[in-house]
């Protein structure tokens, strides 16, 4: 059949379709296989498949004005891709195309709610080709980052994107309609989805892992029992491999044992000098836990991190990270954070992550700093906000820049905060004027956690301000949320790496819990969560907790607390220099913005 339908078509063209007794849909598959054919790869740079039974892949590309998507879906009816605020339908900016008769179709439109998305005022979506193949719809299109169409079409920035998509094995019955609604699509049922993407994500640099000069290391748990309670820190500590001269270390890789996707939640790796306390190889213990060594405690400075989603990191050409020589570290304690939410019993774990390292050192040694607020039940979030800024800052870094001699490149960042957590970002500020981010993303997911590279990188110079804010939204807790390591509790940090390498390690500011506590009227409590009332008089049965918990809470009230802790003292914390820890100290004032011209959009 298949010969046969391309020379009836040559035939009689379009006449065909009517005249001829084999059945329509043959005859369209022999003008599929057709364009198939045509179709170019279309050297796209990105890819990922959104539907976990892998019936719709997506691959993209990107310049710094548009996107090109090419949307690979296991319908022959119309496929859906949006670009949501939050993972559901309303308020997304959506894209319906389908092919039909061997002709391809797109419409540009938007979600109001859980029905059909109307059609755009202004059709911004460029189609550039597209194509059935019996089994498959392919659609390849282009659109703008920044659109002139505020309205309707979304921003695509470098934050975490809600991408959703959907299909349906119809094509629209009425294709041609171009009324206020479009065509017509059928409901797609469960055919439907939405998955986290940085799409503007830069790929990383390119490493031939085969090369001979590259080795493997493989840093894993062995066969840990994971205990049967929601959020467990399990500390382990390994031997780094004995050098005979440095190297460095230029990839790191999740090995994540199978089915256990979801229970390994992060890892950090400390360093751990020998001499410290002896690496103690016999599968670990809970961290924290009275049973854990009290030495480990001395691996304080992050090597390298991994939180769930990421794929792993590459440093960039010019960088690694020094392994063999005697600044360097001989052995790591790695920190897993497992989170098992349905407190799964008799669950035995091996993952870990993958080094790999090189003597072909390159020419900078990468530093970690990791900034923010300390996680400490001292940073109070209230219940019931729709939006909680927290900031931290970083005081101690000047010292070590003036020693240095020269600024600091960053090179990446990690954003990190919580299941509360809907934004983190870090300003560059240089003379109380907003430089640039040193990482940022406002649509947050906890469930998405990569190393991002910073590309330009961000040189951060002495006298410079690092403002780390993160943004909570709370609409869904009636209790306050307190700092702390379990997924329930929250953090404001920010992994970032920089070279040349400088001692400091952490750099947070600490909440003061009384600094907070006269917002509501409280002026003398322990330091101790849950901070007990020592004055005034009639509330000393009570803990400062109960008090925020008994609160009042609205979103003004919640924004009043939040200027209450911006325009309090806060306490420095550094490490490894612990020297001025604790001293109280005022914040600086928010940053003035230069002017951008976002109110003109260039190209529109
Ligand atoms: C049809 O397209 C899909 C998606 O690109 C592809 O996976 C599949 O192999 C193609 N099938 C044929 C018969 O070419
Ligand atoms: C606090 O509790 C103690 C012991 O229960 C009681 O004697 C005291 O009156 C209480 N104080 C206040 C202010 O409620």
């Amino acid at each position: 059949m298949r010969g046969v339908c391309p020379l009836l078509l040559l035939l009689c063209g379009s006449t065909c379709l009517l005249a001829s007794a084999i059945p329509k849909e043959e005859i369209l598959g022999a003008v599929r296989d057709f364009q198939h054919s045509s179709h170019d790869a279309g050297d796209f740079t990105h890819q990922a498949s959104l539907d976990v039974l892998g019936r719709f892949n997506l691959l993209w590309k990107f310049d710094s004005e548009t996107i090109t998507f090419e949307a690979h879906a296991q319908t022959t009816g119309y496929i859906g891709l949006g670009l949501s605020p939050n993972g559901g339908m309303e308020g997304s900016d959506v894209i319906i195309g389908w092919v039909k008769d061997g002709q391809a179709f797109i419409t540009d439109r938007f979600a109001e709610g859980y029905f059909e998305p109307r059609l755009d005022a202004h059709q911004d979506v460029e189609l550039l080709s597209g194509y059935e193949n019996g089994t498959h719809t392919v659609l390849r299109f282009r659109r703008r980052l920044r659109p002139c169409d505020t309205a309707e079409d979304r921003e695509i920035t470098e934050d975490t994107q809600r991408v959703i998509w959907s299909f349906n094995d119809h094509d629209p019955v009425d294709h041609g309609n171009v009324g206020q609604n479009g065509p017509h699509v059928l409901y797609h049922g469960r055919n439907r989805g939405t998955k986290s993407i940085i799409l503007l994500q830069k790929n990383p640099p390119s490493l031939d892992v085969q090369d001979s000069s590259i080795l493997t290391l493989e840093l894993t748990s062995a066969n840990v029992l994971v205990p049967a309670k929601e959020t467990t820190y399990w500390c382990n500590t390994l031997r780094l491999p004995t050098l005979d001269r440095k190297h460095h270390l230029v990839k790191i890789e999740p090995i994540i044992q199978p089915g256990h996707e979801s229970l390994v939640h992060h890892m950090v790796v400390y360093q751990c000098k020998l001499g410290q306390v002896p690496p103690m190889l016999d599968g670990g213990h809970e961290c924290q836990h009275p049973n854990m060594p009290e030495e480990w405690n001395n691996c304080k400075s992050i090597m390298t991190a991994w939180a769930i989603g990421g794929k792993g990191f590459t440093y960039p050409d010019h960088v690694g990270f020094s392994l063999g020589t005697d600044d360097d570290p001989d052995y790591v304690m790695m920190e897993m954070h497992y989170d098992n939410p349905k407190r799964i019993s008799g669950e035995r774990d091996s993952s870990g992550l993958r080094f790999y390292y090189t003597p072909n050192v390159r020419q900078y040694d990468a530093g970690v700093l990791d900034i923010g607020v300390s996680s400490h039940p001292a940073h109070v979030i209230p219940p019931g906000a729709e939006s909680f800024d927290t900031t931290g800052f970083c005081f101690g870094l000047d010292p070590y820049l003036q020693e240095l001699g020269q600024p600091i490149h960053v090179f990446a960042s990690m954003p990190h905060a919580h299941l509360a957590g809907t934004a983190v970002r870090t300003k560059l500020v240089r003379n109380g004027v907003l430089q640039s981010y040193v990482g940022r993303d406002e649509t947050y997911d906890f469930d998405l956690q990569e190393i991002r590279l910073l590309d330009p990188e961000v040189v951060v110079k002495e006298g410079d301000q690092l403002i780390t804010e993160c943004t909570y939204k709370t609409t869904d807790r009636t209790q306050v949320t307190v700092g702390g390591l379990s997924s329930r509790e929250e953090m404001c940090i920010n992994f970032i790496q920089y070279y040349p390498r400088i001692k400091l390690s952490t750099c947070y500011t600490a909440l003061d819990i009384n600094q907070q506590a006269t917002f509501f009227g409280i002026y003398y409590a322990g330091w101790e969560y849950p901070f007990p009332i020592y004055y005034p008089a009639n509330l000393v049965n009570q803990t400062v907790i109960d008090v925020i918990n008994q609160h009042p809470w609205t979103n003004e009230e919640a924004e009043r607390f939040e200027q209450h802790v911006r325009n309090g003292q806060v306490m420095s914390y550094n490490l490894p220099d612990e020297a001025n820890d604790y001293q109280l100290i005022d914040q600086p004032a928010d940053p003035t913005v230069p002017d951008d011209n976002s109110v003109s959009i260039p190209g529109c």
